[in-house]
């Protein structure tokens, strides 16, 4: 996905360096218009060195012989329709009131009427300048017409003064922008099947092993990728959970019953989700009726499931196969070796003894590995944020892997 990035004339425009770099690492590509005020702070070769891409200053770039040329007279107009989004930040009062009355006498104003795509302005400014009335109905209209406002932060100013008027948080930012673009359906084209909750593993008719798994982390990543408009098949284990909205839930009970409800619904999917905490033992013999206590001493024979991820890896095709790893100790490792061993894409490995995270919290901390050697070690966050990072980690991947696959084919 294109994102725009408006740079304006204030003191934080250094900080939309690292704004770049943080979008870059999130998979997008990244575009830099910059105002003659915001050239005043930095140089367009940082923007242009960081992004890879030629940074857009002017509405009329002057060709070697001092002339106007055609192309860059229309330029905004081939930038509005190919940008996914028009990020602006730092967005500076001129630029706001330039935006809320059509005023277009630049490149970053013509663009801003001309582009269709959805806009979000994160203001920096003096303190005063922000509470001004004037700003305030601007930033009114602004919102009314659907521009996302990433309100600034509070704290000392470069003015020498105090108050709101920070550049926003990086994190923050970087947030708006995922969750505006998550908004539009990107994952419409997708059918997803989703395990997720423990297994029970029955001994007799009232005893059975499990495990601690809520189902909370497979429903969010379920729901997430509902309303990001994939269709949907969750193949739960028993949890106490609502279906997520627009969701298919098969429910199951055993590790042998997961694995029958994949196996049916697997060659569907084009991307398959295995949250589940599956037992990776069963007892060996069911007993058809209770088993009595007789004050001795007791061996139970276990026997191994079936690894439901690795089988359904063998045949994935162009499938997406996404993993979790629980560990406790050597997470990377593990979860590295997991990868490799399971044929899976991504891995999303947890450590489950750490304070708001794994079984039954409604945060988790992961790591997410890889098939092309990118780790994205992630904050702790809800489950819900934790499902958006992973669907879009999937996105990114399947479209390195289609891009390799592309190549590949054209060398033949
Ligand atoms: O449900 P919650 O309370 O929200 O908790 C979330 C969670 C801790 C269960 C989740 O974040 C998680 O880590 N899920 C995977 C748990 C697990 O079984 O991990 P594992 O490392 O043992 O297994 C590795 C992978 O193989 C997993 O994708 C698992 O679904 C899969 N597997 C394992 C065994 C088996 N027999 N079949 C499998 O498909």
């Amino acid at each position: 996905m294109r994102i725009t990035l408006g740079v304006t004339g204030g003191v934080a425009a250094y900080k939309a360096a690292e704004l770049v770099r943080l979008l870059q690492q999130d998979g997008f590509t990244v575009e830099v218009v910059m105002t003659r005020g915001a050239r005043e702070f930095v140089t367009p070769l940082t923007f242009a060195a960081l992004s890879g891409q030629k940074v857009i200053t002017d509405l009329f770039e002057k060709s070697a012989a001092g002339e106007a040329n055609l192309e860059s007279a229309i330029e905004h107009i081939a930038v509005a329709q190919r940008t996914d989004l028009l990020l602006v930040a730092p967005a500076t009062a001129d630029a706001l009131a330039k935006f809320a009355r059509g005023i277009a006498d630049d490149f970053l104003t013509t663009l801003y009427l001309a582009a269709t795509a959805p806009v979000i302005v994160a203001p920096a400014m003096n303190v005063n300048m922000w509470n001004h009335a004037a700003t305030q109905e601007n930033i009114e209209t602004l919102r009314a017409r659907g521009v996302k406002i990433v309100n600034p932060d509070e704290g000392y100013l470069a003015c020498g003064m105090t108050g709101a008027g920070r550049l926003a948080g990086q994190q923050e930012i970087i947030t708006a922008v995922r969750e505006t673009l998550r908004t539009q359906k990107d994952l419409e084209n997708e059918t997803i099947l989703i395990t997720a909750g423990p297994t029970c593993e029955d001994l007799d008719p009232v005893r059975y092993l499990t495990n601690r798994s809520s189902g909370k982390m497979g429903y969010a990543v379920a729901g997430a990728a509902a309303r990001r408009g994939a269709k949907v098949v969750l193949v739960s284990g028993p949890v106490h959970l609502e279906t997520p909205a627009g969701v298919e839930r098969i429910a199951v009970r055993s590790a042998e019953q997961m694995r029958g409800a994949v196996a049916e619904r697997l060659a569907r999917s084009t991307i398959a989700i295995f949250a589940a905490a599956v037992a990776d033992y069963r007892p060996a013999e069911l007993q058809t009726e209770k088993m009595k206590r007789n004050g001795a001493p007791l061996t139970l024979r276990l026997e191994p499931t079936p690894d439901i991820l690795a089988e359904a890896a063998q045949t994935k095709g162009d499938r997406l196969i996404v993993g979790f790893a629980a560990e406790t100790d050597h997470v990377a490792d593990n979860a590295r070796k997991k990868l490799a061993a399971k044929n899976a894409d991504l891995i999303v490995a947890n450590n489950v003894t750490a304070e708001g995270a794994g079984f039954d919290y409604d945060t988790n901390i992961v790591t997410l590995f890889s098939r092309d050697g990118r780790d994205l070690a992630l904050p702790k966050l809800t489950k819900s944020d934790v499902a958006q990072r992973i669907l879009d980690e999937v996105l990114r991947l399947r479209g390195v892997l289609r891009t390799k696959t592309e190549s590949h084919r054209s060398a033949v």
